[in-house]
């Protein structure tokens, strides 16, 4: 619309930033050499230097918007540690292990156990179904929200509510482009989320219009760049750059679009979120 940008906003929302503890780490082992989710394809060529880069990128963006970074020694032969969100959920000062699905994975979760231990986490114990951390979990408000279908096991669901002591949501991934719950719905703040319907059953997509009626719908465009892989501290929300109608919608409700580029790390199927672990509490 013609003047569109030129006219005040009659009421405009001014969101609020909460300073964030991530835990990161650096892709200098990455490799694609096995395919575990629809987006890999063994032996593709991958510039380590540039995905090294690319993960400067967004660790030195979290830190410049005030978060901060701590980083886990990368272990070689583990190709994607880099995915960091994979390796612990941690609530509350509380941190629940990883137990990956593939074992291809496996090795990662004491890398993270003897980090979360020492960092003063307690004992991290893995959990006794499979469970990838916050690839599939996250939280809002007082709620975990936990995808199942591909990884997670819903076994694992019940056993963090009891470890947590905090209502853990099920919901269920059906789609295997979007195989862990942080590559279709990440929480904008402690309200509401951005979703991709389409990932979820219907069950679950009805689930989440009753929890969050203003929860933001993304497109499937959007969802296939990984622009739900994105992470959100109330105000500013680090998004893959080629989410754009995502950005425009975010926009639009007043957040702070601060986009990143990480395409060569797409080449394993992960985005800004799953090289992001939240150390919450
Ligand atoms: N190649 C990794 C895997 O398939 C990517 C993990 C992405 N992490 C995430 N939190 N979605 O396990």
């Amino acid at each position: 619309m013609p003047g569109e940008l030129l006219a005040p906003d009659p009421s405009p929302v001014e969101r609020v930033a909460v300073r964030r503890r991530f835990l990161m780490c650096s892709p200098v082992h990455f490799a694609v050499e096995y395919a575990i989710n629809a987006w890999m394809t063994p032996g593709v060529a991958v510039d380590t230097a540039l995905a090294v880069r690319q993960w400067e990128g967004l660790r030195d963006t979290y830190r410049a918007l005030g978060h901060e970074v701590l980083e886990l020694e990368p272990v070689p032969g583990l190709p994607d540690m880099v995915f960091a969100a994979n390796g612990a959920f941690v609530v509350d000062g509380h941190a629940v292990g990883a137990r990956f699905a593939h074992p291809e994975r496996a090795g990662e979760a004491p890398a993270h156990a003897a980090w979360l231990q020492a960092a003063g986490f307690g004992e991290v114990k893995p959990t006794a179904d499979v469970h990838e951390g916050e690839g599939d979990l996250t939280v809002v408000g007082d709620l975990v929200l936990a995808g199942t279908g591909f990884r997670t096991q819903r076994g694992a669901h019940a056993e963090i509510q009891e470890r947590t002591g905090r209502p853990v949501v099920s919901l269920d991934l059906v789609d295997p482009r979007f195989y862990h719950l942080d590559t279709a719905l990440f929480p904008l703040d402690d309200t509401t989320v951005a979703w991709y319907p389409g990932a979820f059953s219907p069950g679950s997509q009805a689930v989440l219009r009753r929890l969050f009626p203003d929860g933001l719908e993304a497109t499937e465009a959007d969802a296939l760049v990984l622009g739900l892989n994105s992470v959100s501290d109330g105000r500013h929300v680090v998004l893959p750059a080629a989410a754009t109608a995502l950005a425009a919608a975010l926009d639009q409700r007043g957040f702070v679009v601060v986009p990143v580029e990480l395409g060569e790390l797409l080449k394993g199927g992960g985005g800004p979120k799953c090289c992001t672990s939240e150390l919450r509490g």
